[in-house]
């Protein structure tokens, strides 16, 4: 696969993950039906399955890893992160106010993810 391809995967599985979850968010929020709909169940996880395998192919084309380049260990870390919260958030919270909570965080999250990959940098806040 061409790298600017799998970069178009990597990304276009990003935003779509980012999409999915705010609505999931919004709708678990609400209580909404939607959220008993079977392709909530599939169509996330197959979007975040893309995401983690074009990462990980993304990684080995440019010969740069995770627990060796400090980006890329930011980003494992931050979207383990990202992955706990996104439990709290639609699942496992107790109150609504903890799962808006997670919900808001896990997006503070997905914001710092992109810009360390934008940047290449862990603290990609500037100096
Ligand atoms: C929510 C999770 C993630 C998001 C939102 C995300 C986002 C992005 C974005 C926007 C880019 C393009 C950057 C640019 O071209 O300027 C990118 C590239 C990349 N990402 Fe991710 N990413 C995520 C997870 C990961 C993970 C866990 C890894 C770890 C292996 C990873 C590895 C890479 C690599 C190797 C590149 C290519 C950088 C390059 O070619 O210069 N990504 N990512």
């Amino acid at each position: 696969m061409s790298s600017l391809l799998l970069k178009t995967v990597h990304i276009s599985s990003a935003t779509g993950s980012y999409i999915l979850f705010f609505l999931r968010g919004i709708w678990s929020l609400n209580g909404s039906a939607i959220m008993s709909q079977r392709w909530i169940k599939i169509v996330p996880h197959v979007v975040d399955t893309l995401l983690i395998v074009s990462a990980i192919t993304l990684a080995f084309s440019i010969r740069q890893y995770p627990f060796v380049n400090a980006w890329l260990t930011a980003k494992v870390i931050a979207l383990l992160l990202y992955i706990g919260l996104g439990f709290v958030a639609l699942r496992y919270g107790r109150s609504k106010t903890v799962r808006l909570s997670a919900w808001i965080m896990a997006q503070l999250v997905f914001t710092y993810i992109v810009l360390v990959a934008i940047s290449h940098n862990p603290w990609p806040f500037g100096s």
